[in-house]
This record gives structure tokens, C-alpha cells and sequence, in this order.
């Protein structure tokens, strides 16, 4: 289908920044840089500087960087770990997939961890929290980092969705002992393809990450360790070089589109929309996804795609519900009325101001 406003426009990007690609891509392939080369440092190098960290690792997926960060803190079988049901699944599948057991708790009203919920969850196995920054939005990361401290809990901040979103002025990313990013092609900076990066402090998690993602070489003839290949490749690297010029540009215009949608869509009975952008000084909110809390939401979907306008209906059923997971023992109500609720609109800088005022004008008529 042809759509008035497209959920995502990755072409629309590509064309913006196609003489700049283009001209990188000839660079890399000419010179044969594909595997673990300079481009992919300068990437880190960036990455670390813009987080506030000492290192960067370059990797092929945000799962994978969830999943190293949890081995290279080494954590498996026997361990449990803390993290929410209302999330990507990949954040739970990392869980299980390194041997430990997931505990799942219950997000707040703006989708991050309620760290009410945190200490009733720990047991003598808890050994990580995992808080996710939901849609662009940093968890209460002072609250998470105190109760770890007092706990002895190793903190790795999911956080896919918020590269550039802060809490009391501090990056996401440079609260816990790991930050994890994804670098698909959807989110705020993204690949032509997959990909993900680790921010840490620590050298040695950094050293370990470096290893685990190149099946433990550490010399063309030294292999210290069992791993896997969660390389980033050179090309995406150097694509992300170019974006990344763009991505304080990208970010304010995120939050330029979210203030006029919330404009727009303020008076509308039946709907709950996200925090604006200044709303409240703790939080710099990067709106990866600009999602509502619908009634009639199924309803409202199916209305917009008639006019037009593509949405997202992420987790219709909350992953705790999700029969093959074996996570049915959890009892979430709120997390599972999300499910039922939320819906994303289109969010993504190259949005113009005629398609964003008729997302709006679509959802007023929907409702009014
Ligand atoms: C919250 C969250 N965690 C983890 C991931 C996994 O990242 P990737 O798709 O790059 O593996 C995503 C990706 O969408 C995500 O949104």
C-alpha cells in the first residue's frame, strides 16, 4: 500500500545523504576495509565521546550487545535477572539465551522500570537489573543505581531506543556498568542493515566484549576464549560515520515533531499522549517512537490506514502472555493493558509539516 505518511522512510533518508554514501561506500570497497578496520574505530571513538564513556564496541546488533554485556559480566545459569515485560523481546531473550532467568516487573505510566517494583523481585540469585529506556525515555537511573548499590546488582542499561536521551543531564548509556545501543536501520542513528554498539567505563568489560565478538582471537593466533561473530562490518561503520554528523540535528527534530503533535492532539478525549519535550527537567526524551495510549486502539488503526497514515502496533499480546516463552507465571496488569493500548505514529525527522499536521487532523476525526 501506498501510504500518505509511511511509518518509516529509509529511502527518504538514503536520498538526503545518497552523494555522501555513495562516495563513502566507493572509498571503503575500493580500498577492501570490510572486517574490523578504521572505520569501525573511528565509529567507537565517536560513540564514546558523545555518551561520555571510555570505550565503545562496535557490534552487529543491539541483541548481541544485551547478550555480551551479559557474558562478559558473567552471568548464566543459577543467576536471575531483573528487567520489564513491556519491552522488545530482546531483552528478555538475552536473558535465557546466556542461561539465567529473566524476572519481570511492571513499568510506570511514562513505559520505564517502576523502581517500586525493583526490591520485592530480588532474591540471593538476583545478579542484574536490566532498565529499558523505553520509546527514547531514560528510566529513574538514580533510583535503579541506588538500589543496586545496596544490593551489590550489576546494572546494564538497555538502551536500544534513547542513543542521545538523558536523565539529569547524563547520557543513557553511562549509568551502568554496560550501556547497550541498537543500530537498526529504524532507529535514531541506524545502519543500512543491522547493527549495535556497547558503551562502558570498564576496561575490562570493554576488552572481554572485544573478544566475544570475534570468537575470542585476540591475535591472528591467540584464541584466549569461546565466542561468537557479533562484529559490526566496516561498511555499516563508515555509514554510520556519516549520520552521525547528523545526529544532534535528528534528534532536536524529533522533539520538534513531538511537541507539535502533543500541540495537536492535546484536547482529544480518549487518548494519553507522552511527555512533551521540556516538560520536566529531569528527562531529555529523544522520541524513538512517539507512542499514545489509545482507547478503541485496534479501531483507530485500522481507521488511519484507511486514510493513509501507517502506525505500529508493536505487542498487541505483552511478552509474559506469549505462550511459546514459558513466562505465563508473571502477573502484570498494567504491562498488559499497554498491550492492549499502545499504538506508535510515525516519528521520524524527515516527516514534513503537511504530513504531521494530517496525522493529526486524521486522529482528531477519528475521535471528534
Ligand atoms: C528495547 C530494545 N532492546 C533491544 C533491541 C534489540 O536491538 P536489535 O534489533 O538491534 O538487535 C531493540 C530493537 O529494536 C529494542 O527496541
Amino acid at each position: 500500500m501506498n501510504y500518505k505518511v509511511p511509518f518509516v522512510n529509509p529511502a527518504k533518508q538514503y536520498q538526503n545523504l545518497k552523494k555522501e554514501i555513495l562516495s563513502v561506500f566507493d572509498n571503503v570497497l575500493s580500498k577492501g576495509d570490510l572486517i574490523l578496520r578504521e572505520d569501525g574505530e573511528k565509529f567507537e571513538k565517536s560513540i564514546a565521546d558523545f555518551i561520555g564513556v571510555k570505550y565503545a564496541v562496535a557490534l552487529n546488533s543491539g541483541t548481541d550487545a544485551l547478550f555480551l554485556a551479559l557474558k562478559a559480566a558473567n552471568i548464566g545459569p543459577g543467576d536471575e535477572v531483573i528487567t520489564v515485560s513491556h519491552t522488545f523481546v530482546a531483552s528478555i531473550a538475552v536473558i535465557v539465551n546466556c542461561g539465567a532467568k529473566p524476572v519481570l516487573v511492571e513499568v510506570k505510566d511514562d513505559f520505564t522500570m517502576d523502581i517500586d517494583k525493583i526490591e520485592a523481585a530480588i532474591t540471593g540469585e538476583t545478579k542484574a537489573i536490566i532498565p529499558v529506556h523505553l520509546n527514547g525515555r531514560v528510566c529513574e537511573m538514580d533510583k535503579i543505581m541506588a538500589i543496586a548499590g545496596k544490593h551489590n546488582l550489576i546494572v546494564i542499561e538497555d538502551a536500544a531506543q534513547a542513543l542521545g536521551a538523558k536523565y539529569q543531564n547524563k547520557m543513557a548509556g553511562s549509568f551502568g556498568l554496560v550501556g547497550c545501543f541498537s543500530l537498526y536501520p529504524f532507529k535514531i542513528l541506524g545502519c543500512f542493515g543491522d547493527g549495535g554498539i556497547l558503551t562502558t567505563d570498564d576496561e575490562k568489560i570493554a576488552e572481554k566484549a572485544r573478544l566475544l565478538r570475534d570468537h575470542g582471537q585476540k591475535t591472528k593466533t591467540e584464541i584466549v576464549c569461546f565466542g561468537w561473530n557479533s562484529r559490526l562490518d566496516n561498511v555499516q561503520a563508515a555509514f554510520l560515520n556519516v549520520k552521525i554528523k547528523y545526529l544532534k540535528e535528528w534528534i532536536d527534530r524529533r522533539r520538534e515533531i513531538a511537541a507539535i503533535y502533543n500541540n495537536g492532539l492535546k484536547d482529544i478525549q480518549g487518548i494519553e499522549l507522552p511527555a512533551s519535550p521540556n516538560s520536566d527537567e529531569k528527562h531529555f526524551d529523544v522520541y524513538q517512537n512517539y507512542v499514545l495510549k489509545a482507547g478503541k486502539r485496534d479501531e483507530l488503526s485500522a481507521f488511519l490506514k484507511e486514510k493513509g497514515v501507517e502506525t505500529l502496533i508493536k505487542d498487541p499480546i505483552a511478552n509474559h502472555q506469549q505462550p511459546g516463552l514459558g513466562l505465563s507465571h508473571f502477573n502484570l496488569p498494567y504491562s498488559e493493558k499497554l498491550a492492549r493500548e499502545v499504538i506508535s505514529l510515525p516519528m521520524y525527522p524527515e516527516l514534513n509539516q503537511e504530513q504531521i499536521e494530517y496525522v493529526i487532523e486524521s486522529v482528531k476525526k477519528f475521535y471528534c
